[in-house]
């Protein structure tokens, strides 16, 4: 650490920033911890239940030169993550903008950053501070762009900068990592449509958005794909399916809404959820039923193992206490029991409450 000019605290970090949901900081920890032990590096968590992150603070002397920036864990409680670069305390409220050029100064890419992005928790204690990272980060932009630190065509591959707000006179500097998509918090803004059935439409189309490359879903969605949705009233997941126009078998007891029906694509089959099978094997299956997690995935396994889908996205409720070994337990039942390997990817979504999403699919080899 290092006084600077103005008296700030500015002490150069290296390792990872991860926003999750408040209240999983806890899961967090335990995956940057056991992915940082069995990648090798030394350091340690730094993580308080409420605060809506998690940091693992690598031990410089650990960290193979150059190595630093090499995505090493992508956790499954992490809405975003990012290479962590210097950490700010005691700000002057006068004048934050100084100390951060200070900081930047050594950071600064040789072609400048491709893009700014400011950032705050999503906790009770982040969220007021969101009017403040909108006028500092215009503040902040101006200033990198008159100085030419800012690319103003993003041609050069370079990171994104993220300023990452945690209370008014505390931030972080970080930097984007490969693959990771820029939105604030980990946050999309996804815009819940008047005729959507439910709000756990926003849950699917998250869901294709993050766990789906953009050449995937443009592949695996085509119109006139099959899919079954289990546990489908009152019908979001199908109505986002039918939007791609796919055909869909929403298989639940319960009642569909009109909006869904209306579609035109969409048929409803009031069965139970782990006993419908189809005829012919599916584009897609999806699953959202409020069950035990484990016998989710059992059953999920067993549509992988027979071919019944091509692929699967569905959730796993979580409301137990040891959340991150019962996600350990499901995923590896499913791997176990669809008996061949699988292409996972597991997160808990923005719009995920108690719960993860996972994308499932036999891996090409
Ligand atoms: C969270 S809601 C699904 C919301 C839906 N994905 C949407 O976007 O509107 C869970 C649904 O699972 C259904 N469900 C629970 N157990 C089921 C089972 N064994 N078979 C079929 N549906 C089931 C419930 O009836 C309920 O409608």
């Amino acid at each position: 650490m290092h006084t600077g000019r103005s008296g700030v605290e500015i002490t150069p970090r290296e390792g990872l920033l991860a926003w999750c949901r408040p209240g999983f900081e806890g899961e967090l920890a335990a995956e940057l911890g056991r992915d940082a032990a069995r990648e090798g590096r030394i350091g340690h968590v730094r993580a308080r239940r409420g605060d809506g992150l998690a940091l693992f603070l690598l031990d410089p002397s650990s960290c193979p030169p150059g190595s630093a920036d090499r995505p090493w864990t992508r956790p499954i409680f992490a809405r975003g993550i990012r290479r962590l670069r210097t950490e700010l305390r005691a700000l002057d409220p006068t004048d934050r903008l100084s100390p951060v050029l200070e900081a930047l100064e050594t950071l600064r890419p040789p072609h400048g950053w491709s893009g700014l992005v400011v950032e705050h928790p999503d906790s009770d204690a982040g969220k007021p501070l969101a009017p403040l990272a909108r006028g500092f980060g215009r503040v902040v932009e101006a200033a990198l762009a008159r100085r030419g630190w800012l690319q103003r065509d993003g041609v050069q591959a370079a990171p994104v900068l993220h300023l990452a707000l945690l209370a008014t006179d505390h931030l972080l500097l970080a930097e984007s990592c490969a693959g990771e998509p820029p939105w604030p918090g980990g946050i999309p803004r996804l815009r819940l449509l008047r005729e959507a059935p439910s709000r756990s439409a926003l849950k699917l189309e998250e869901a294709l958005l993050v766990l789906l490359r953009p050449e995937e879903r443009q592949g695996w969605l085509q119109p006139g794909m099959q899919a079954a949705d289990l546990g489908a009233a009152p019908g979001g997941w199908s109505w986002v399916l039918a939007r791609h126009h796919l055909d869909v078998t929403a298989v639940d007891n319960g009642p569909m809404a009109a909006s869904a029906l209306a579609t035109g694509l969409i048929r409803h089959l009031r069965a139970d959820g782990f006993t419908f099978r189809p005829q012919r094997p599916l584009d897609w299956m999806v699953c959202d039923m409020v069950e035990q997690p484990a016998r989710v995935a059992a059953r999920i396994a067993t549509w992988l193992r027979e071919g019944w889908c091509r692929q699967t996205i569905f959730n796993l409720k979580l409301p137990m206490k040891k959340r991150l070994e019962e996600v350990d337990r499901c995923l590896g039942i499913l791997q176990d029991r669809s008996g061949r390997a699988l292409d996972l990817r597991a997160r808990q979504l923005y719009h995920d409450r108690e719960e993860i999403t996972v994308f499932a699919r036999p891996s090409a080899s």
